[in-house]
């Protein structure tokens, strides 16, 4: 069975289980990019938002905050000099999960609760000259945590933009996969330039040994960015994942898809989000500090493009539907007893 993963647990993110494939570079008009920013010795400092409604007879809704300093510690490396590129390390502090349940009229929250200790790591991007995020590098600890580098890798995809003018269609790679992207450049007054990115689901490229499963699920998703100087300074955007029509007749539901558990229902969401510059400032003594402090960490190299286990992945998908039907005692025993046999049609109500 293939199941689209949604992560509850910090940002519902989109992915594929394997890694991308080696991007194939083509030549792109970059006489047109924007003039670079002076970011030596700077601190840019974000504040990230972000709210997850879960749609379905169960909704939640997951409220992100962060703040995401962005130090920039010099040029690009050898395969990127070339291309106008800059290092940056990535630190985040105050990062709170706040979940409501309820569907607005009668919602209750819980307590934000505090995951700065998960994000304690920095990560260290390099970002080209034309606005593309080239690579994504992840201390040992965050390697072993796919939650923490898949809601990294959904703010480093938010970071991601075209500086490009007159270049409407990229191929690019973030958590969703590579994929086509559309964007349009508008100038605004001051130098300040609007950007607007739109990606959905045929955009995706599918290579024929993924599990992305398109057959249950659209994705849709848009951002807003403002470029001022050659700095991101705002980003605002959403992602809807909704359900496709039914067309095939119930009464032939196939056991092995979960018989008449709508699976569609549940992974039915929409992610807004922003990314805002609140401050671009001269490094703080903190600041050198903290970035002298990771001078001997060991980074390494890892894909853009979020992953899951897919074993655990099934598992939480079918604990979390478990918890869900739970109040209702008939579902609750047909997903106990599909669990113990999937095959067998008549344990399916
Ligand atoms: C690098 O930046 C300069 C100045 O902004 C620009 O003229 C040049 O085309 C850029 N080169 C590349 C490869 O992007
Ligand atoms: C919200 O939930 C309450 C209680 O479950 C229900 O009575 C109400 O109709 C729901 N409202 C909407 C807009 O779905
Ligand atoms: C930026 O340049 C890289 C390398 O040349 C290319 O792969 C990428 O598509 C370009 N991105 C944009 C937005 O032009
Ligand atoms: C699967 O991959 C092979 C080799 O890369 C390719 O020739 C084939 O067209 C692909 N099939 C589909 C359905 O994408
Ligand atoms: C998702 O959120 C965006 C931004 O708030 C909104 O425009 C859109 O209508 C929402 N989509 C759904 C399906 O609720």
């Amino acid at each position: 069975m293939k199941f689209y993963v949604i992560y509850l647990c910090l940002v519902v993110a989109l992915v594929r289980p394997t890694l991308c494939k080696d991007e194939k570079d083509y030549v792109s008009k970059d006489s047109s990019a924007l003039p670079k920013a002076d970011l030596h010795g700077t601190t840019l400092h974000y504040h990230y938002e972000s709210e997850a409604k879960l749609f379905g007879p169960a909704e939640e809704t997951f409220h992100i905050s962060a703040d995401v300093d962005v130090e920039y510690i010099g040029d690009g490396f050898v395969n990127y000099l070339d291309n106008n590129a800059s290092s940056f390390l990535m630190f985040m502090r105050n990062v709170f999960v706040q979940v409501i349940k309820g569907n607005g009229t009668t919602s209750e929250s819980e307590a934000p609760l505090s995951a700065d200790d998960l994000y304690d790591q920095p990560t260290w991007f390099v970002q080209l000259g034309n606005g593309t995020i080239a690579e994504a590098r992840f201390t040992k600890k965050d390697l072993g945590n796919t939650d923490v580098m898949n809601f990294k890798r959904s703010i480093l995809s938010a970071l991601q933009t075209n500086l490009v003018r007159d270049k409407e269609n990229v191929i690019e790679t973030d958590v969703m996969g590579t994929h086509n992207s559309r964007y349009s450049l508008t100038e605004l007054q001051f130098g300040e330039i609007e950007v607007k990115k739109h990606v959905s689901s045929k955009d995706i490229y599918v290579d024929n040994n993924t599990d992305l499963d398109t057959d249950e699920v659209d994705i849709e998703t848009d951002e807003v960015q403002r470029v001022s100087g050659g700095i991101l300074t705002s980003v605002s955007g959403h992602v809807q994942v909704f359900q496709k029509p039914v067309e095939q007749d119930d009464t032939t539901a196939n056991p092995e898809e979960g018989g008449n558990i709508d699976l569609g229902v549940y992974l039915t969401s929409n992610v807004t989000f922003t990314l805002t510059l609140r401050k671009h400032v001269k490094r703080s003594v903190e600041g050198v500090q903290r970035i002298e402090a990771v001078a001997n960490a060991q980074f390494q190299k890892r894909s853009l493009v979020g992953q899951y286990d897919q074993v655990s992945g099934v598992y939480q998908r079918w604990t979390i539907l478990r918890k869900k039907f739970d109040k209702e005692d008939k579902l609750s025993q047909a997903v106990t007893n599909f669990m113990k046999d999937p095959t067998d049609p008549s344990k399916c109500m």
